[in-house]
């Protein structure tokens, strides 16, 4: 192993929701440091236009970088959809988005081949999973639905309230309808809400976790370009966001299920 398997993945969001994607991570990769950027000033992506997620975008992968990262992951779903060639041309390094280790999860657990996708306006509209599940398997039948209500309601710590199930109810009853077996939750919020779904699909549909998938992916790709770090030392997660810090820590802690420990405010974009 040489010094550059000891450096951090980098690890970026809109915001906090990334955070359930770190969690992922570190059940499957305990050994590695992790920095983790979340643009909580500028937060949220999903409803802002693609050119300008493109801009912050490029803002993000800067700031990863000046802190010398061995490879990158775009947590957040509505980046990965719309912007994740913005990453991969300015860093030179591995890097992965959330999309394609969804879809593939997705095909690989559908028996019907009916195969649902929930998540922001950004991400539905710009059709990246549907692309992506129809590239993997032509004969897929994809039905998606953007749920913009969710991501405030799982902020705001409702996740299971009833309010969030009538809500979901609403949401997903044309996918239902449409009697698909698989639902990718396709923003970083949903992994949340996943009681409150099983409710909703009656535990009859197979919810894929992207982060989960992702977190799969990130393993395979440390070990193709030889990057896992093995060194004994207690891994170091930081966290840095670009606005209020204490709500990020008090918010972030039911994301990540643990505590995290110092968060830095930074400027970016500057
Ligand atoms: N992180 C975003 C996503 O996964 C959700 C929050 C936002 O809209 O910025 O798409």
């Amino acid at each position: 192993m040489d010094a550059s398997n000891q450096k951090p993945i980098g690890v970026f969001d809109s915001g906090i929701g990334g955070l359930t994607v770190v969690r992922a991570l570190l059940e499957r990769l305990p050994n590695e440091n992790i920095v983790y950027f979340g643009d909580t000033a500028r937060v949220p992506y999903g409803s802002k236009s693609e050119q300008v997620v493109r801009e912050y975008t490029l803002d993000d992968t800067d700031f990863l970088l000046s802190k010398d990262v061995k490879m990158i992951v775009v947590a957040c779903n509505t980046v990965s959809a719309v912007a994740l060639d913005v990453v991969q041309k300015r860093a030179n390094l591995p890097v992965t988005g959330v999309i394609i280790p969804g879809a593939e999860a997705a095909v690989k657990a559908s028996k019907s081949n009916r195969i649902g996708v929930i998540g922001t306006v950004g991400t539905i509209n710009s059709n990246a999973y549907k692309n992506e599940l129809l590239h993997l398997n032509v004969q897929a039948h994809v039905a998606s639905k953007a749920c913009p209500l969710l991501v405030p309601l799982v902020e705001e710590g409702w996740m299971d309230h009833k309010s969030t199930e009538t809500i979901a109810q609403v949401y997903l009853f044309p996918l239902l309808t449409e009697k698909i077996d698989t639902l990718i939750l396709g923003c970083t919020h949903y992994p949340l809400l996943k009681n409150t779904i099983s409710k909703v699909t009656k535990g009859a549909v197979t919810l894929i976790d992207s982060g989960e998938a992702t977190a799969a992916t990130v393993e395979s790709m440390l070990d193709q370009f030889h990057l896992r770090n093995t060194s004994q030392q207690k891994p170091n997660v930081q966290f840095f966001v670009s606005d209020a810090p204490e709500k990020f820590t008090a918010v972030g802690e039911i994301f990540l299920g643990q505590k995290l420990g110092v968060v830095r405010r930074v400027v970016i974009g500057k």
